[in-house]
């Protein structure tokens, strides 16, 4: 990237902003990624580099902010995650689309040059293979976050093939990161119970024992992401959005692991309404595309997750 090139996160002060902001500022400099939110961020975010409060449904302040600090590259994370979209699924709706609308319009009317815009493996629904869920197959999402994530994924191909907006994007598994509390995902249990364990108390899982999901550690997110976004235009043959896999675990197995430090930590269950979105979705997932078109591996395994959270948790 062109260092008179700036990036712009929109939905920065999140759980992946928190992150990604910083690995793209360590990557591209502090001045070149500007980030932007409804809210204000983690310290880290706010003080190592420009911060503007950003509302991504006003479409003239997002092509004032691109304008004026000459941005070409946009990460769209503002969005309304699955727990808390189907509680008011019509607000949902509105930023998870049109916040995708207006940036990929952006794009079409080249005043950016490349947008990563994060899909989720809610695409996915009942029909779906449950265990290695391929790229290609039968997805009828049942949460209205699934619904939205699914139509963007459209919208982001049609855009590619109608106007050939570079955009690009991944099918998050559930996310595991220290940094800042997730956002109302149905995964979020597995940050949660961390904190218990690091508290001395006990936890309250509100999923099954045995519900297995495929889940991440934020490196791992991160890295796929940066090097999605700078992989050559042609090896980008996905237009939708990748699978990408790192970890399948239940809550029972993250318990187990998590004991290995903290061999006095309970666990109880009692499962709500989100035991319904995770048993919608598949247990695991297949990668081999985003393998053969860009490389990607994942690193970190259940075990090599659950000490780096101890540890980075730990640390004051
Ligand atoms: N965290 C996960 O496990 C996960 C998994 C799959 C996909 N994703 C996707 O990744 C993206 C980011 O997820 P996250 O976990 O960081 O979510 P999050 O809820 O933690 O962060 C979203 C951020 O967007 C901001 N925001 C909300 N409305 C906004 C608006 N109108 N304008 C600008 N900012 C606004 C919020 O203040 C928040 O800081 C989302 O698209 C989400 O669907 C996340």
């Amino acid at each position: 990237m062109n260092t008179q090139e700036t990036i712009l996160v929109i939905g920065a002060a999140g759980q992946i902003g928190s992150d990604l902001v910083l690995a793209l500022r360590k990557k591209y400099g502090n001045h070149n990624v500007i980030a932007t939110d409804v809210k204000t961020p983690v310290f880290d975010v706010y003080e190592s580099g420009p911060f503007e409060i950003l509302d991504v449904l006003d479409k003239e302040k997002v092509f004032k902010m691109v304008k004026t600090y000459k941005v070409k590259q946009v990460y769209l994370l503002a969005a309304l995650l699955s727990a808390t979209a189907e509680q008011n699924p019509k607000f949902a709706w509105n930023l998870n689309m049109n916040g995708l609308f207006n940036v990929l319009s952006l794009a079409s009317e080249g005043i950016i040059e490349k947008i990563f815009w994060p899909s989720s493996i809610a695409v996915f629904g009942p029909t779906s293979p449950q265990i290695n869920c391929p790229q290609y197959c039968t997805k009828e999402p049942t949460t209205v976050y699934g619904i939205s994530k699914l139509s963007g994924e459209l919208w982001c191909d049609y855009f590619h093939k109608k106007y050939g907006v570079d955009v690009r994007s991944i099918r998050y598994p559930g996310l595991i990161s220290y940094k800042s509390e997730p956002g109302g995902g149905t995964t979020d249990y597995a940050v949660h119970i961390f904190h218990r364990a690091l508290m001395k108390k006990n936890y309250t899982c509100y999923l099954k024992p045995d519900t297995r999901l495929p889940m991440m550690y934020m490196d791992d997110a991160i890295r796929a992401t940066i090097e999605l976004m700078e992989a050559d235009k042609e090896n980008i043959k996905v237009r939708s959005s990748y699978n990408i896999s790192g970890i399948d675990f239940t809550p029972d197995e993250l318990y187990k692991a998590i004991t290995t430090h903290f061999a006095d930590f309970k666990i109880d269950y009692a499962p709500d309404k989100r035991q319904a979105y995770a048993d919608s979705w598949p247990k695991s997932i297949d990668d081999s595309i985003a393998k053969e078109h860009w490389n990607w591996a994942h690193k970190f395994d259940l075990t090599t997750m659950t000490a780096e959270m101890i540890k980075r948790l730990k640390q004051p």
